[in-house]
């Protein structure tokens, strides 16, 4: 027979039963919440959230110093400098930019400004890489011949559709690349 008073032995009954069965509840809760927070899958999606945010919300104190997407480098590998770039550049130049899987070119409209969308490099044909031909005002593609005017649409094939255009950002004084459709699109 137990020493313990009947009713402290009730109470213990119910505080194990509130415990473990609070204790079981708390678990699945726990999975729930943290793995979108803290495991390995989120941490792209957290990334890639405040890019958006940061593009549309540039001024919150969030994004202060933050640069969307990859920042934009030169040929020879250093972070493009905007002030400088537009020192020299002209409308209508195209700048090639590395940083993004694949290589691009900003656009430079008159200002002179850098454009918010860019033109990727990728030949819609087979994926070679068109290269810019300030005399013709034209991309070409140095494996089957396609040409593109300066915005990218096909002038002559075999390439099947237009460049793919980038999101552009200018902020601080660099230039960040997202692969992303562009809100202004200038092709119409
Ligand atoms: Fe460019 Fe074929 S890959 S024309």
């Amino acid at each position: 027979m137990s020493n313990i008073p009947s009713d402290f032995s009730g109470d213990r009954r119910r505080f194990l039963q509130y415990f473990v069965g609070g204790g079981l509840a708390t678990v699945p809760l726990g999975w729930l919440r943290w793995p979108s927070r803290s495991w390995g899958p989120s941490q792209p999606t957290a990334a890639l959230d405040l890019d958006n945010f940061c593009l549309e919300y540039r001024y919150n104190s969030r994004c202060e110093g933050y640069l969307p997407g990859t920042e934009a480098l030169d040929e020879a590998g250093n972070p493009y400098q905007v002030d400088a770039v537009l020192a020299v550049a002209e409308s209508g130049d195209r700048l090639s930019a590395q940083g993004l899987d694949d290589k691009a070119y900003l656009v430079i409209e008159s200002g002179p400004e850098i454009a918010p969308y860019g033109i990727s490099a990728v030949c819609t044909h087979l994926g070679c890489t068109v290269n810019w031909n300030p005399e013709t005002q034209s991309f070409a593609c140095p494996c089957h011949g396609s040409r593109f005017d300066a915005l990218g649409a096909v002038v002559e094939g075999p390439a099947p559709r237009a460049l793919e255009l980038i999101t552009v950002v200018v902020r601080d004084n660099r230039i960040g690349l997202l692969e992303q459709t562009p809100d202004l699109d200038p092709r119409g």
